[in-house]
């Protein structure tokens, strides 16, 4: 038999402190009666999307230093954002033996054949933070809660704007205000979490006046930035500034659902002129406390960004794989939301925190994630 699980691994201790066997968080028992091989012999894929985004970096450095320091043996690839260069490291992965899979997909819809072939190879599949669609073969995913994502910059851009306190309650601002909303790439079953989200707290607002989206381009395949690139968000912003603000009136918020989209959104905010006294710089939101906008908001030019400690969704996923090779199955806490199109995938689900300029320092430099140093260049040292 090719297959080689083992529970030898199954009590490591991981980089942060975690031991594994103890069953918190998503790892589940032991697997009864499976061969017992040694970490060290057993091989794991990890499948990320792109390195021009740093928090990916972050999760591809976190998901291997956690399983090596586990034991395992790790072959970890970023597959440059493009569809078939994913497809063709996934499919060598199998090939090469990997006795598991880690994978974050560029597109949710494209490795359905891939995962055949792992299935087929008795090879069980985490799906990491973005849930791996239309395919039987995904064993367990790992993600943050995405809906409550959405809700947070929602809350967020309600609380630049002064609708709301940051503590929830009622603000002073009655408005009305002009925002325009962005949402992520389409082939991203989390771009649709992050809208839903958000539109369960501005919908209400928007239908009775106090928020008005002037360009009324309200559906998520309007507001919609394929990849998620800045570039693209920064032509979005300035077409919508061309064809909806030209007339003297100005944005006062825009619900940005990614860092990089939104320093794509500012740049072509700043280059329409705002960002001065007269013409203060919209409310923007963000995600994933990139180092670059973290600075943005320290400097007061973005206004929040939601914080995804990438630590935390490693060693999850890690528990998770030490549960499978162990023979086990992981521990779900959430088994109702996350269908792929096939099945419910069961699922462990990790809270995020809302940054603001005033809570920098608890949320990130305290928690070892940026330096001081780092949020004052604006640069991962
Ligand atoms: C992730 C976000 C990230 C986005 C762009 C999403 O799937 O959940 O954290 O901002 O991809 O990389």
């Amino acid at each position: 038999m090719r297959r080689k699980l083992g529970l030898a691994a199954a009590c490591t201790a991981l980089a942060l402190g975690l031991v594994a066997c103890a069953g918190s968080g998503a790892g589940g028992g032991g697997g009864a009666g499976s061969s017992a091989a040694p970490a060290q012999e057993l091989l794991v894929g990890v499948s990320m999307p792109t390195q021009t985004s740093e928090r990916w970096i972050a999760d591809g450095d976190s998901v291997r230093e956690q399983l090596q320091a586990a034991g395992y043996q790790v072959d970890l690839q970023y597959a440059g954002d493009d569809i078939p260069t994913q497809s063709q490291q996934v499919d060598q992965m199998i090939t090469q033996g990997a006795d598991l899979l880690i994978i974050a997909a560029i597109d949710g819809t494209a490795l359905s054949s891939q995962l055949q072939a792992a299935a087929g190879a008795n090879i069980p599949v985490i799906s990491y933070d973005r849930l791996i669609r239309d395919s039987q073969n995904v064993d367990f995913y790992v993600t943050f809660d995405n809906f409550q994502v959405g809700v947070a910059q929602a809350n967020a851009l309600l609380t630049g704007l002064g609708i709301k306190n940051a503590d929830g309650s009622q603000g002073s601002a009655t408005g009305p205000f002009n925002i325009e909303l962005f949402a992520g790439s389409l082939d991203d079953n989390n771009a649709f979490f992050f809208f839903n989200g958000a539109m369960s707290v501005l919908q209400p607002l928007i239908d009775n006046g106090t928020l008005v989206v002037k360009s009324k381009q309200t559906g998520i395949e309007q507001a919609a930035i394929l990849r998620w690139q800045q570039e693209t968000a920064q032509r979005r912003m300035e077409d919508l500034l061309t064809s909806s603000y030209n007339d003297g009136t100005r944005v006062a918020g825009v619900l940005s659902p990614y860092d990089g989209l939104s320093r794509g959104i500012l740049t072509a905010l700043q280059n329409a002129g705002y960002g001065t006294p007269q013409n203060p710089i919209p409310v923007v939101t963000g995600q994933d406390a990139e180092i670059a906008s973290v600075k943005l908001i320290a400097d007061r030019v973005q206004s929040s960004t939601i914080f995804k400690d990438t630590r935390l969704l490693a060693e999850q996923a890690v528990v998770a794989a030490q549960a499978f090779l162990g023979g086990g199955q992981p521990n779900a806490n959430d088994t109702t939301t996350y269908d792929n199109g096939v099945k419910v995938v069961p699922s462990y689900l990790l809270p995020v925190e809302t940054v603001f300029a005033d809570n920098i320092n608890s949320v990130l430099v305290d928690s070892g994630y940026w330096t001081a140093d780092e949020v004052a260049s604006g640069q991962n040292k």
